[in-house]
């Protein structure tokens, strides 16, 4: 499957706690594999990787039960978290857009310590079919909310999941050039112990970036533009897409 076939998944994908426990095909598993391979990652150069772990190989604190945990590290690299969003976030429409579905996992880990894990996705095929919804089911902010100026792909950043659906973004427009802030802290007390919002960020980024194939709009990401405009109150700039 292209990357150009995962944008109307942008708009029906939800996450799911009810998996099927059946595992999938060895065939279905490589095919994942091979797609994420595939990806052309935010930054060049970036270095992150996964192991496919079964039910048994994980722990945490109330994570959903799969027959299948993506386990994602990184050793310490520019925008690592980002990175890994992006990454995977492309991993999660591919999963939808096969029927099966997914649900990132602040808290999944490998029983094996790892010193470079950064979080972990549950996937497999959905219990409860469908597991898809209406664009007015999605729970998210406004636009006028998270963004100024006008892009049709700030519509796909907006409606991107992210830890605790603090949505943690706000994007300026400005002639095609997207710059992206995010906030390092969703506040409060329960925001407070969140510690992915570069995470988050970097999951919208990939549906912008999908969104970007198809609108046909060349993508590429600059983490360091000189002459992007300041950041909001309480935000930080993480890069501009143009
Ligand atoms: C980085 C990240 C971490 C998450 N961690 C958890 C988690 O620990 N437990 C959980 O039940 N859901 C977790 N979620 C799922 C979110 O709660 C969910 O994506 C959000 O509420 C939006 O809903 P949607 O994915 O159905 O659009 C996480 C999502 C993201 C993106």
């Amino acid at each position: 499957m292209e990357t150009t076939e995962l944008y109307p998944h942008i708009f029906t994908r939800k996450s799911t706690r009810a998996f099927d426990m059946t595992p999938l095909s060895a065939e279905t598993l490589d095919r994942i594999e091979t797609f994420i391979k595939g990806v052309k990652p935010l930054l060049p150069g970036s270095e992150i990787t996964h192991k496919i772990a079964g039910p048994g190989e994980v722990k945490g604190i109330g994570i959903a039960k799969a027959p299948h945990y993506f386990l994602i590290s990184g050793k310490e690299q520019q925008l690592k978290d980002a990175c890994a969003g992006f990454l995977y976030q492309y991993a999660e429409l591919y999963l939808h857009a096969g029927g099966l579905s997914a649900r990132w996992l602040a808290g999944a880990k490998g029983k094996q310590p790892d010193p470079d894990w950064i979080i972990g996705i549950a996937f497999g095929k959905p219990a409860e079919e469908p597991c898809t919804r209406t664009l007015a089911e999605f729970k998210r902010k406004s636009l006028g909310e998270i963004s100024r100026g006008e892009d049709p792909r700030i519509e796909a950043a907006r409606l991107a999941p992210s830890g605790m659906n603090g949505q943690p973004w706000y994007y300026i427009a400005d002639h095609g050039a997207l710059h992206t802030y995010y906030k390092k802290s969703l506040g409060g007390l329960a925001g407070g112990l969140y510690h992915l919002t570069e995470l988050d960020a970097g999951i919208a980024l990939c549906h912008i970036a999908v969104a970007s194939e198809h609108e046909g709009i060349p993508v590429g990401f600059s983490a360091d533009k000189k002459d992007a405009p300041e950041p909001p109150k309480g935000f930080t700039y993480i890069g501009t897409v143009e």
